[in-house]
């Protein structure tokens, strides 16, 4: 059975979904504090197969630890975790403490089990300023925020225990932007309040839930003077985490994977292309930068395809069309869905 920490987050349900489809066995662990348990009834009713759901926070260390006593656990994807950057600035004990502290009780529980199979979430925030473009996973690390060294302590320590003991396999998945939705419509990202980030914010300009989007900076050294990212699309994303696993099943290592696409899009670029699909105009003023941002990211993914055989499949079209589907779908995210609440947490 695979253990997917933070299963029911927005990468966590794409990811749940694509090892059930895949004939995996699961096991969900979610606290629910950024997710909705309405993720988890659609994943049944779409998959129509069984898994096994806790709500345990992974603070919670004798809960998880009667999560790994109740199934035979042989791998974690482990995803878990808080994730916004701004309030990882005004909370960084909670960030510390939610990202570290519940990755070493996992990491402490998988050890008393001899579980040593691991796929961990990270970002491309661990690359920070100054790399050159297209970044690869030898680039210097460094980091501007608590999120971002939440993530490099957590790399840090998993490198340290993997020197410990060569048994140990680890696949570190370092992220740049994960967009889009997925293609049925019935997944995507649900923010809470207003979205930080730039897609989520476009869809909900378009639906007419915001009336602009501020553009943060148009005097980058880019093509265009706004900040260029490799935006992914999130099954794309959830893919990498199927051929991550089965490669962290069959060797031992610690390795670390960079998943984008390679491409990299302005601001201004994703807003026509957001523009084109959903036939709506994006009213947006142009403002300040915003501290932290750098001019542009985008991933040298050639690893991931040489040793994993996984590359992103599609384009910026193809996300914004996506996520515009599931905008449309669910104006309000997962809430008020018709569909009543069923699961029954095991
Ligand atoms: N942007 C705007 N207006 C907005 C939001 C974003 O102009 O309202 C711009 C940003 O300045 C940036 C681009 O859109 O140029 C993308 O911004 P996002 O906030 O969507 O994404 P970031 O690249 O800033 O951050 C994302 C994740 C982080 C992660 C990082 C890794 O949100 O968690 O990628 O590179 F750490």
């Amino acid at each position: 059975m695979i253990l997917v920490t933070g299963g029911a987050g927005y990468i966590g349900i794409h990811t749940s979904l694509q090892l059930l489809h895949e004939g995996y066995e699961l096991v969900i662990v979610d606290n629910f504090t950024n997710s909705s348990l309405e993720s988890i009834n659609r994943l049944k009713k779409i998959t129509k197969k069984q898994f096994k759901l806790y709500h345990v926070d992974l603070l919670d260390k004798s809960a998880l630890e009667m999560i790994f006593r109740e199934n035979k656990i042989s791998a974690v994807v482990h995803l878990a975790g808080l994730k916004s950057v701004g309030e990882s600035v005004r909370f960084p004990l909670e960030y510390y403490s939610n990202n570290i502290i519940g990755t070493l009780n996992l990491c402490e529980i998988m050890k008393k089990f001899g579980i040593k199979s691991l796929v961990f979430s990270s970002s491309a925030t661990v690359y920070g300023e100054n790399n050159k473009m297209p970044v690869t996973e030898n680039a210097h690390l460094s980091t501007t925020n608590p999120y971002g060294r939440s993530k490099l302590i957590i790399e840090s320590i998993l490198g340290d225990l993997y020197k410990s003991d060569k048994e140990w396999s680890i696949a570190i998945l370092r992220y740049f932007n994960p967009v889009g939705a997925h293609s049925s419509g019935q997944f995507g990202e649900a923010p809470n309040g207003t979205p930080n980030n730039l897609m989520p914010f476009v869809s909900q300009v378009a639906i007419g839930i915001r009336e602009e989007l501020k553009v943060f900076g148009d005097n980058y050294t880019t093509r265009d003077g706004t900040g260029v990212r490799d935006y992914i699309h999130i099954e794309d994303l959830a893919k990498g985490h199927i051929k991550a696993l089965s490669n962290i099943l069959e060797s031992s290592g610690l390795e670390a994977y960079n998943l984008g696409t390679g491409k990299g899009y302005s601001v201004l670029e994703v807003i026509k292309t957001f523009e084109e699909v959903s036939g709506k105009i994006i009213p947006y003023t142009i403002v300040d930068r915003r501290d932290g941002d750098i001019a542009e990211c985008y991933a040298d993914p050639s690893k991931a395809y040489d040793k994993l055989g996984w590359k992103a499949e599609k384009g910026l079209f193809e996300m914004c069309v996506d996520a515009w589907r599931w905008q449309k779908n669910n104006p309000n995210g997962y809430k008020n869905s018709n569909s009543k609440e069923e699961i029954i947490f095991t």
